[in-house]
């Protein structure tokens, strides 16, 4: 079937980001003297700061080390680390194949929607210089809910007055697939199979979608 709107996650899909991310929260995991491996790691894509900080001191058995203030201090700690990274952003960070597809979908009047956890997405946007091809830009600072709730897709997609089953999700996390298959859009995975078994197809980078068949 042919779809109408594209879904795009942002860290990982289009934006070389998520290292920056997992390089922050290891130095933080660090400072607290405990490892934190890029396997650990998977669990915190797509999840929102807050909840990728209590996934981090689960691994590092430290849950109840910690007050809410405390905690919010620590994920401060960790945004000022990854902003730091960020700020320097340019297009060569841009993933594979990333900047070609979103020409393509553009050209072929595909309607493109952002659909990421990160309040700090306009800011990525702009320093890789792709904001303008977003018809909606759905961000960590609209939504209420966070993937795996569908609420980031969905709100993308009533904006733009597209039902459901006509959006295609492209996604790095589980989190986000679930969220994505929950209201009937679509699941690509991006990224490695075994990585993503909850996708409806997997590739390994966007230069190898295939616009024609979806869309
Ligand atoms: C997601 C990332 O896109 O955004 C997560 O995959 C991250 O790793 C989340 O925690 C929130 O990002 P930020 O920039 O608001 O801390
Ligand atoms: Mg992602």
């Amino acid at each position: 079937m042919k779809h109408t709107c594209a879904i795009f996650d942002l860290d990982g899909v289009l934006v070389d980001t998520a290292k920056y991310h997992y390089l922050a929260w290891k130095e933080l995991a660090d400072r607290l003297g405990f490892s934190f491996t890029l396997q650990d790691n998977e669990r915190l894509k797509g999840v929102s700061r807050m909840a990728s900080l209590d996934i981090l001191l689960e691994v590092g058995q430290m849950t109840e080390h910690f007050t809410q203030a405390e905690k919010e201090s620590l994920a401060e700690e960790k945004n000022n680390r990854y902003v730091e990274f960020i700020s320097k952003l340019d297009e060569s960070e841009l993933l594979e194949g990333s900047l070609a597809l979103l020409e393509t979908l553009k050209a072929k009047g595909v309607k493109i929607a952002l659909g990421s956890a990160s309040k700090n997405a306009k800011m990525i946007l702009e320093n890789v210089g792709i904001t303008a091809f977003f018809d909606v830009i759905v961000d960590g600072n609209a939504v209420s809910k966070a993937k795996p709730d569908p609420e980031v897709f969905t709100l993308g997609a009533d904006q733009l007055n597209v039902p459901y089953e006509q959006c295609v999700v492209f996604e790095d996390s589980q989190a986000g697939l679930e969220a994505a298959k929950a209201v009937g859009m679509l699941a690509l995975g991006v990224g490695q199979e075994q990585d993503l078994p909850q996708a409806d197809v997997v590739f390994p980078t966007l230069k190898s979608f295939p616009v024609g068949v979806y869309f």
